[in-house]
């Protein structure tokens, strides 16, 4: 099957009183249809690493090949366009703009890659109904409990149809019920197609991925490929 999500190289260095490297020469790539998990201590680089998958950062060398294209990462608009078609991206909490409504939030970001108003809406609601939050469409984030803003924020994720899904700790806020709720709803996006790659601290939820990824000293290594 082929991969149409590669690093190849991947150095990442930040310079403060000192510099500091936290992603060292990484390599992999990634495969249609698998679920990936990212583990590693604090500090480790996973939010890094996926913020320059997700072409939010920029790599200090090497690159990021997507559908056999190199990233021109000096290239923002064209990148910005990059990342609303194929990206869909979830964070552990402040996912949803706070003076939209759920259903507006889920729309905002189909609207902003130029689908029409009635097809976004539509489609919002096909979401919503799948996510079983349809009766709290018109609340706003702060009237909805930690799971429903995450599972929200799924649905935002999903506007866009992405074929790369990240999801850096969206549980982390979340106790375990809601967290198990959301890793469900997350894995029944799979599809042949589409790559889920999400960071965790939490063991259980790490070891439900195809394909765990630990990175460690600024290397990534694989534990385990079951498929
Ligand atoms: N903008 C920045 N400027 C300087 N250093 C940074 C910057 N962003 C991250 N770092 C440093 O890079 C390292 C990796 O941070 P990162 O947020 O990727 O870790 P993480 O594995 O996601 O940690 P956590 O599990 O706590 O979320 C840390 O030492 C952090 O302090
Ligand atoms: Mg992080």
């Amino acid at each position: 099957m082929n991969s149409n999500l590669e690093i190849k190289n991947i150095s990442k260095s930040y310079i403060n009183q000192k510099k500091i490297f936290v992603l060292k020469n990484i390599n992999y790539k990634f495969k249609k249809g698998k679920i990936y998990s990212l583990v590693g201590p604090s500090g480790s680089g996973k939010s890094t690493l996926l913020n320059i998958l997700s072409l939010i950062d920029r790599p200090s060398k090497g690159n990021i090949i997507l559908d056999s294209k190199k990233i021109d990462f000096d290239e923002n608009i064209k990148n910005d366009q990059l990342r609303s078609n194929n990206f869909g991206i979830i964070y552990q909490e402040k996912n949803l703009l706070s003076d939209f409504t759920a259903i507006e939030n889920i729309s905002i970001a189909g609207i902003a890659n130029g689908k029409s108003l009635i097809q976004t809406e539509k489609l919002a609601q096909k979401i919503i109904k799948k996510l079983k939050l349809q009766n709290r469409s018109n609340h706003f984030p702060s009237q909805l409990s930690g799971g429903e803003n995450q599972r929200i924020a799924i649905g935002r994720a999903l506007i866009n149809s992405p074929n790369i899904i990240i999801a850096d700790e969206p549980s982390g806020n979340l106790d375990h019920k809601n967290s198990k709720e959301f890793f469900k709803l997350l894995f029944d996006l799979r599809t042949k197609n589409r790559i889920i790659i999400y960071a965790t601290h939490n063991r259980y939820f790490a070891n439900l991925a195809d394909c765990r990824l630990q990175l460690i000293d600024g290397k990534l290594k694989s534990i385990n490929a079951r498929k």
